[in-house]
């Protein structure tokens, strides 16, 4: 990290908890890599109106919220960008003075560009390509609202029938259950549950017969890095894409916000991996 003087400029995030979050190691070691005099830190907050003046009073620069505070923000913002406002979620803050001197923070969301990005990455057209989504929580709302905007046919399922279905009607598209998945064709499927993380490592959302006929197979889930899905998925002879992809590819998209610079993935990644590998260690 560069050395911290009078005019580095302020980054960071809120969520509780924010213990174990990536985020930091990713946005510093692109600012380092860009010789940017940039820090971000991660901020426990409970009490987000509190949290809310005092990165007005304090100069932050671009702030990214995480749970559980991605919809408790909006009532605080000065702006909120028409797809965060369509989501109902803000992920990430931009802060700036106006001609007056007062700040003025604008809300965005980034999530929704992340799966996108991750597939696109792999050089997949996700055009009229059909796609399940497995979960029915914050994360796959934004992943499905990106399937459809990249013109995407997204197939929601979910163990409970009632979150999925209401997901499944927002976003205008099918719902199944997790067990009618045998008869269904698609080319993708993308893990938004928790279901394979540690401790239950040994966890899988779809049964791993079913994997061999989708095409690529993503997990949002990354620790394990390799999950189970992504095991058996390859083993199946799909494309596979971890849990570092959408964080990765939705920070990148922060990124671009709050420096106007193209984010550098590949160091971000580098530096994903490597405290991935470190906590392992430890
Ligand atoms: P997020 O906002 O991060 O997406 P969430 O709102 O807690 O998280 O959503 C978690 C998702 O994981 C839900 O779809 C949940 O299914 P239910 O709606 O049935 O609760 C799903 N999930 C969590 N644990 C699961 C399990 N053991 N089996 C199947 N689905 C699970």
């Amino acid at each position: 990290m560069a050395l911290l003087d009078g005019s580095t400029e302020l980054f960071g995030i809120i969520g509780n908890p924010v213990r174990h979050t990536l985020s930091p190691v990713m946005h510093n070691a692109a600012f380092a890599s860009l010789g940017m005099n940039r820090v971000y830190v991660p901020m426990e907050v409970h009490d987000v109106a509190q949290a809310m003046s005092g990165l007005r009073g304090l100069g932050f620069r671009g702030v990214s919220v995480t749970v559980p505070h991605k919809e408790a923000v909006m009532p605080f913002l000065d702006e909120i960008d028409p797809v965060a406002e369509r989501i109902g979620a803000v992920n990430t803050l931009l802060l700036r003075k106006d001609s007056a001197g007062r700040t003025v923070v604008r809300g965005c969301n980034t999530d929704w560009l992340g799966a996108n990005a991750a597939l696109a990455a792999t050089g997949l057209d996700l055009r009229s390509k059909r796609v399940v989504v497995a979960g029915a929580g914050g994360a796959a709302k934004a992943v499905g609202f990106g399937l459809r905007q990249a013109g995407a046919e997204a197939i929601i399922t979910n163990r409970t029938e009632k979150s999925g279905k209401a997901l499944a009607d927002w976003l205008g598209c099918e719902f199944l259950a997790l067990d009618d998945l045998a008869w269904v064709q698609a080319d993708v499927l993308i893990n938004t549950t928790s279901v394979g993380m540690e401790p239950d490592a040994d966890g899988i959302i779809v049964p791993p017969a079913l994997l061999s006929k989708f095409a690529v197979v993503m997990d949002i889930v990354y620790a394990p890095l390799e999950t189970r899905l992504l095991r058996e998925a390859k083993a199946a002879g799909c494309k596979v894409i971890d849990g570092l992809a959408m964080l990765l590819y939705q920070g990148a998209e922060q990124f671009r916000l709050w420096t106007d610079t193209a984010a550098p993935v590949q160091v971000m990644r580098a530096a994903l991996e490597e405290e991935l590998r470190r906590r392992a260690e430890h």
